[in-house]
């Protein structure tokens, strides 16, 4: 009596819906045969497509994403693959351009779950083998490395960090900005006013990133003044500008060509936030043997409570000194843990409280230039010096350190 009755309620069931393989072959497997990307790509540049979790079959692919548990039996409507496709909602502006992909996924994987759900065998059917799961290839921290907000994270801390460099003439709507537009053209104004996710979008769509050959990057050659760059010579090879956007590039070209294949290929990640500011930090009377050469400047803050020097620099630039003049200049970027309560107040306003500091110098003889990676350190350091000051912003009012009193201890 009581299977009679199962029987007459399944069928019930399976009469008001189309079979499973019928809904598959209309809905789903166009998903999986279309060589266009799925919605998924509005926030995940690589490593995971919808297409990862169909197989050819209507019964495999149920069967698969029923062993993962991103099926809900006896609520289909709430199953965790409907869930990981509406993700994209909640996100604003983006979200707009997928909404129409997405409605149509969401739209094919409820009537087939419903169909699969109602239907008893495919149930209760035996579980697959682990190899025979279709699943995104990458794992999970290939999967995060390669998200947009993540990405975003990475500029913010990279080119958009280092923007003081060159600022003054590519920030949109700056006077030097407007003058520059008027003689080249609207693509001067590659930093975007409106911050660094709309000057990422734009940089991600231009021209200025070569995801082919990452160090031919026009974003990285215009400045160096390998093609001729109308604000001259900007980086030097290896300098703390370079590294950030070098490093930068290379990791977004990875990511867009699906290079990460486990997380041990991934770079390290970034033990510090660097918060870019327009405090200058100038070094008059440098010395003789600095001429013309690039010279790193670590700053250290006096920590009160333990009586010493901080042991991580606080802030850091680097620049070619001007030999000639005896002069060093250049703005300086801030350095703070992330989480810590630097990192929060900075979020609002980079700046350096009033206090005593010690200005380390580093002398690079030339190995930069061989090598873009090397880091500048003891072997280089080229003297001291103590510095009071409250660190105002602006060209025109540097913080100034006399070369002269630059001594090793
Ligand atoms: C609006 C942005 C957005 C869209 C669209 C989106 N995701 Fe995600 N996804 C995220 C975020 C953010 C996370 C990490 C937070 C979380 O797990 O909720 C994530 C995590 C994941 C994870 C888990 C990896 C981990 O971190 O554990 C998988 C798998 C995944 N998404 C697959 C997909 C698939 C498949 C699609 C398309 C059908 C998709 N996502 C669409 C933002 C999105
Ligand atoms: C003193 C002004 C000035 C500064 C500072 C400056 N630039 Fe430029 N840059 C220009 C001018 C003018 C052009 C347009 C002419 C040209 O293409 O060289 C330009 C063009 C570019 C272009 C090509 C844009 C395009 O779409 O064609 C890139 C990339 C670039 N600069 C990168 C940089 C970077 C990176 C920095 C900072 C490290 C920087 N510039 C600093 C003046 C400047």
């Amino acid at each position: 009596m009581l299977t009679a009755a199962l029987a007459v309620l399944l069928f019930a069931q399976a009469a008001d819906q189309p079979p499973p393989e019928e809904v598959f072959e209309k809905r789903i497997a166009p998903i999986f045969k279309s060589p266009n990307p799925s919605s998924c790509v509005q926030c995940h540049l690589a490593g995971v497509d919808l297409k990862n979790y169909i197989r050819p079959s209507s019964k495999e692919t149920f069967l698969s994403l029923r062993d993962q548990g991103l099926i809900d039996l006896d609520n289909p409507g709430k199953s965790r693959i409907l869930a990981l496709i509406d993700m994209g909602k909640a996100d604003k502006g983006a979200a707009m351009i997928h909404q129409k992909n997405r409605a149509a996924e969401i739209d094919a994987f409820t009537s087939w779950i419903k169909a699969c759900c109602a239907n008893g065998e495919l149930r209760s059917a035996p579980k697959l083998k682990v190899e025979e799961l279709a699943k995104p290839p990458r794992p999970v921290e290939v999967i995060r490395h390669a998200r947009k907000d993540q990405l975003l994270e990475s500029f913010t801390n990279s080119v958009w960090a280092m923007r003081f460099r060159c600022m003054s003439c590519h920030i949109e709507g700056s006077a030097e900005n407007k003058k520059l537009v008027g003689e080249n053209g609207e693509r001067v104004s590659w930093f975007k006013a409106a911050g660094p996710e709309a000057t990422l979008k734009y940089l991600m769509e231009s021209k200025l990133i070569d995801t082919k050959e990452p160090e031919k990057s026009l974003l990285l050659r215009k400045p160096l003044n390998e093609v001729k760059h109308g604000g001259g010579v900007k980086f030097q090879l290896g300098d703390e500008g370079y590294k950030a956007y070098r490093k930068f590039v290379e990791d977004y070209a990875k990511i867009v060509n699906d290079k990460y294949e486990k997380a041990a290929d991934l770079p390290p990640k970034q033990t510090m936030q660097a918060f870019g500011t327009d405090i200058w930090l100038k070094i008059g009377n440098t010395p003789a043997p600095w001429g013309d050469k690039l010279v790193q400047v670590k700053v250290f803050a006096w920590d009160a409570t333990k009586k010493t020097w901080e042991a991580e620099p606080i802030a850091s630039t680097d620049r070619k000194v001007w030999g000639q003049g005896k002069l060093f200049q250049h703005t300086l970027t801030l350095f703070a843990a992330p989480g810590s309560a630097r990192a929060k107040a900075w979020k609002a306003k980079p700046e350096l409280p009033n206090g005593k500091y010690l200005v380390r110098a580093y002398l690079d003889d030339g190995k930069l230039a061989k090598d873009w990676t090397a880091e500048l350190g003891a072997g280089d350091f080229a003297g001291e010096a103590e510095v009071t000051s409250a660190w105002p912003a602006g060209y025109g009012k540097m913080t100034t350190v006399d070369g002269g009193k630059v001594k090793k201890p």
